[in-house]
């Protein structure tokens, strides 16, 4: 008999889950609250053809929308209950009492935008709702927190699951939410197609 057992530890949890149908009132005003934000924020492009090249985002300028417009209020009052199950999910010491949305903004990506590798410093959850993800819209990219320290470890086979190799490409729907420990390591590859892939993202801080 076999006695060998595979144990898998130190895995990265990533959750992801069908926030809002597309076809909620909610869903609507999102939509018409963002492009009326992109529509009029001068100082969110200016910021944005410096530091988020062929893209816009409201990082620079409009960064607690939230406070804004009630629609992404009541978008974060549903988010932070999945930042709930997935603190519980996680296995965190703290409860969503010890966390803040610190920031929450708008991305707007058009052909030949992209947001290259980064991760979100000092926050302790992250996350993104997708509003509009054109045919092709690129995926959110994962990096394998481990690779910096593999040193002589071979290549992975190409048939070996996915969830296995290095690099993961999650493509979500509208309406999904993603949310991810800041700490990971992400990029959104280049755009390819021409209508922009919309998406609002956040991160939540520890209360001081
Ligand atoms: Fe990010």
């Amino acid at each position: 008999m076999n006695q060998s057992k595979k144990l898998t530890l130190f895995s990265t949890q990533i959750y992801k889950t069908k926030c809002l149908s597309k076809r909620s009132k909610l869903f609507t005003e999102l939509a018409d609250a963002t492009e009326r934000l992109y529509a009029g924020d001068i100082e969110g492009a200016k910021w944005s053809s410096e530091h988020y090249k062929n893209g816009y985002t409201s990082y620079g300028s409009y960064d607690q929308i939230h406070l804004m417009t009630e629609p992404f209020l009541l978008l974060k009052n549903k988010i932070d209950q999945h930042v709930k199950n997935y603190i519980k999910m996680l296995g965190l010491d703290i409860s969503l009492d010890n966390l803040f949305m610190s920031r929450f903004w708008v991305n707007v990506m058009p052909k030949g935008s992209y947001h290259a590798w980064h991760t979100h410093p000092l926050s302790v959850i992250s996350g993104t709702f997708y509003l509009q993800l054109p045919k092709g819209a690129s995926p959110i990219r994962f990096e394998d927190p481990r690779f910096m320290f593999f040193m002589t470890r071979p290549s992975l086979l190409n048939k070996t699951p996915k969830e296995q190799q290095n690099f993961y490409s999650l493509n979500p729907q509208e309406g999904d939410l993603v949310l991810f420990e800041s700490w990971i390591k992400h990029e959104v590859p280049m755009a390819t197609q021409t209508d922009p892939r919309i998406s609002l993202s956040f991160n939540y801080d520890l209360k001081r």
